[in-house]
């Protein structure tokens, strides 16, 4: 096992009826700002119980943060902010919008131009404080330090121990208004989020691994009964601790991570519009035909001990073991292949060069991945 520091401060409610915890959490002369995305909170009954929780705060709202969201939207609540002082954040959505408010955070105290955090890796110094309450169980954005912002065709990661959130809220109820497209993106992002961190080479990370492995199988036993009974909320339960989990720090510690589905996923999303898990489950699979070699190990590991494969040679097994990851991103109705998103090779290229744009050259747990090596790993996904 490697070395590592291991801190995650994000206090969680989880649960049914724990919007009202936010209650507490908030600082009573707080100037609160709640940020949402297109509406679906105002739908479902979540934007009642957060203006409920509120009802003896001071606070505001900013709409309209978009999927994928985009940095001339946030600047707009940055404005807001600084024209109209407020001091804590509420964001209330998925991913997007607490992603996007953990930027709005740190840009509304960032001193130069905000765009510098995601372009250049500017360091932030300062932010304002936020929470979360989560609809969507995908991203692991709500108790995590890291975000994605798109400004035009750049899709840009940061992050920052200022920005992660000082509590989260999970109430698996509010999940069940989700679409069944949402919800198969969500297990699907998580499900990428925890191979991640688990599919590169063996540490002797035991807990870890087991920690992974338990995740995966939950995702890949709870995932298609979502879709099959989208009334259960057990299901919904164990999806959202599961998607939490899975990129909360826990079980990255102290071992090698890959990303590079997610760094050439994100290219896909900025040039193509496909949604984020969506280019995951185009990707993954050529991620592991490509680097079948280096991931041995761990694909025999998860072969055996997720879906009981232990007969035939080793590259026998690797090709049931990859064949079996793919049957269950076809159950969750997500495409594991260009193709099966309407794009063939002519993609190719200008996704190679908005890698090379980003300076997305030196990818993978061994930082081996180069252009080339994308390339050819998009070659296996057509
Ligand atoms: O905008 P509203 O009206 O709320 O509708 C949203 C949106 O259209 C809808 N939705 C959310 N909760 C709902 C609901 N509809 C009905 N009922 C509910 N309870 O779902 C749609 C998609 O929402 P979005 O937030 O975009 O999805 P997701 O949570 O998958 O977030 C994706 C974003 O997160 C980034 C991705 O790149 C992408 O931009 N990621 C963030 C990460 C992180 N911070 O650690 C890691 C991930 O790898 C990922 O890159
Ligand atoms: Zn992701």
């Amino acid at each position: 096992m490697n070395r590592f520091t291991f801190q995650n401060t994000t206090r969680i409610h989880f649960g049914e009826g724990q919007i009202a915890a936010i209650t507490k959490d908030i600082p009573a002369d707080a100037r609160v700002l709640v940020t949402y995305g297109g509406g679906s909170i105002k739908k479902n009954g979540v934007y009642d119980q957060v203006a409920d929780a509120l009802k003896d705060h001071t606070w505001a709202e900013f709409s309209g943060i978009e999927p994928n969201p985009k940095y001339d939207t946030l600047m707009k609540a940055v404005t807001m902010i600084q024209e109209e002082g407020y001091d804590y954040l509420l964001a209330v959505g998925g991913g997007s919008v607490v992603d996007g408010t953990k930027f709005i955070a740190a840009a509304a105290e960032f001193a130069g131009d905000p765009w510098d955090i995601c372009q250049f890796g500017a360091t932030i110094e300062r932010a304002l404080p936020l929470g979360c309450v989560l609809t969507l169980p995908a991203t692991g954005s709500e108790s995590n330090t890291g975000g994605v912002i798109t400004r035009g065709t750049d899709k840009l990661p940061f992050g920052s121990e200022l920005v992660r959130p000082i509590f989260a809220v999970l109430d698996p109820a509010v999940t069940l208004t989700l679409p069944e497209r949402q919800v198969a993106n969500g297990v699907i992002d998580a499900f990428v989020h925890i191979m991640e961190q688990y599919m590169t080479y063996p540490v002797n990370a035991k807990v870890q691994d087991r920690f992974a492995e338990g995740l995966l199988m939950t995702l890949m036993e709870e995932g298609p009964k979502a879709l099959n009974d989208p009334k259960d909320l057990d299901v919904r339960a164990n999806i959202m601790w599961a998607a939490t989990l899975a990129l909360n720090g826990l079980i990255g510690a102290g071992v090698p991570q890959d990303w590079a589905t997610h760094m050439i996923g994100h290219e896909l999303t900025a040039l193509h519009g496909i949604d984020h898990a969506r280019t995951l489950s185009i990707v993954f699979p050529a991620v592991l035909k490509f680097q079948r070699d280096s991931k041995k190990d761990k694909l025999l590991q998860f072969g055996e001990r997720a879906f009981g494969i232990t007969e035939g040679d080793d590259n026998t097994r690797i090709d049931q073991t990859i064949a079996r990851i793919v049957d269950f991103f076809h159950e969750m109705g997500v495409p594991a292949a260009l193709s099966e998103a309407d794009l063939t090779a002519d993609a190719i290229d200008p996704l190679v060069d908005n890698l090379k744009a980003h300076k997305m050259g030196k990818l993978g747990e061994h930082r081996a991945i180069g252009f080339d090596e994308s390339r050819a790993i998009l070659e296996l996904a057509v």
